[in-house]
């Protein structure tokens, strides 16, 4: 290499340091805002933690908050985001229809809001949505059941119960109408019968998808209509429904034989306590939503925007949050349970083997 080479190359590199240097320091000054709904489910840390740590990465400063289910709260920390400069705020909603106030502040301030997870209703302040293919949630539980107890070969009558989630959270509706699509027929041939006829969401919803409220609402029915009936099978939205229908079951005897039989169990989020259950066999099913996917996706949105870029999406006519449709990008679920735990989430690397009691 002669000297002009040489120079040529020390210039590059000098050049190359300074452009990253200056790319940094701008997203540095860059503050991204996330407000997710809670604490208190396992999910929701993960998933501030992945984009925490994907947009610290990145070289973005990041206001992190958590709104402990409660709407006022998280209002509060929207607009803190909005006075301290974040340019961009993504957030996991406590109640899809509180925040067109706050919203319309943000939006006033040129702020670009990504709803997460769960879509914001009426507001024309967001701009885009990044989430897991709800209907998908629901179709996956629900053809797990189908194939589970052989609905398609003409096998039944079999009993079940319907345990959806919070009417608050849009979602709720894509779960229920993902699962009932399938489920439904088999209800109409006999195949399926529930005892309770409690088979519209809003009978079958749980406030906040609480725990103790599932349970409450399983044990009326197992006292009233399943005296002398077994429940095979609970279309359970999530994993905290599910473990409120599993302590509702566990009360009325349903462990306690010596026989494998217990009812399906179907859940969603793949929680800890979940997966416990479900290497235990009290549980059937859970779907594993993997966030570190959602995060890595919403993040290369922040990127996009914070380039003056579009934003890549996948859909955008599937989620009209009552005022438009909203461009949206969706991750694939998938199911887990005791078969293929090991291979999609140890694997993967999602969880230790060592984190399961049982394993
Ligand atoms: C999420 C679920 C979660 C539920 C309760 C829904 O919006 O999509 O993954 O289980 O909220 O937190």
């Amino acid at each position: 290499m002669n000297c002009r080479n040489i120079l040529a190359v020390c210039l590059s590199l000098i050049l190359i340091v300074f452009v990253t240097g200056c790319f940094l320091t701008d997203r540095r000054s860059t503050k991204i805002g996330v407000a997710m709904p809670t604490q208190t489910r396992q999910r929701w840390n993960q998933d501030g933690a992945n984009i925490e740590r994907k947009l610290l990465e990145r070289g973005y400063s990041v206001e992190l908050e958590f709104g402990n289910n409660e709407i006022d709260l998280q209002v509060s920390q929207i607009d803190k985001m909005i006075e301290d400069g974040c340019k961009v705020i993504i957030i996991g909603a406590v109640d899809a229809n509180s925040l067109s106030e706050v919203l319309d502040k943000a939006k006033n301030n040129g702020i670009k809001i990504i709803s997460y997870d769960r879509l914001i209703m009426n507001t024309d302040a967001i701009d885009y949505y990044a989430t897991f293919d709800n209907l998908a949630v629901g179709t996956i539980q629900g053809e797990y059941i189908e194939d589970k107890l052989g609905l398609k070969v003409g096998r039944g009558p079999y009993n079940l119960e319907i345990i959806a989630g919070s009417l608050d959270d849009n979602n709720t509706i894509f779960f229920f109408e993902g699962a009932m699509e399938v489920l439904r027929p088999y209800i109409q041939s006999k195949q399926l019968v529930v005892q309770s006829r409690q088979v519209n969401l809003k009978q079958c919803a749980i406030p906040h998808w609480k725990e103790h409220i599932a349970k409450e609402r399983m044990l009326n029915i197992l006292n009233t209509y399943y005296i002398d009936k077994y429940l095979d099978v609970a279309l359970c939205a999530n994993d905290s429904v599910a473990i409120g229908v599993m302590g509702a079951l566990e009360d009325k005897g349903y462990y306690d034989t010596d026989d494998e039989k217990v009812p399906i169990i179907t859940g969603q989020d793949c929680d800890r306590k979940n997966m416990n259950m479900i290497i235990n066999a009290e549980q059937t099913m859970s779907i594993f939503k993997d966030t570190r996917l959602l995060a890595e996706q919403v993040v290369k949105m922040v990127d996009a925007i914070v380039a003056g870029k579009e934003p890549e999406t996948n859909d955008i006519g599937n989620y009209n949050n009552g005022v438009k449709f909203v461009p949206s990008f969706l991750v694939r679920p998938q199911f887990v349970d005791k078969d293929n735990y090991r291979e999609v989430l140890i694997d993967s690397g999602y969880y230790n083997e060592a984190e399961f009691q049982n394993p």
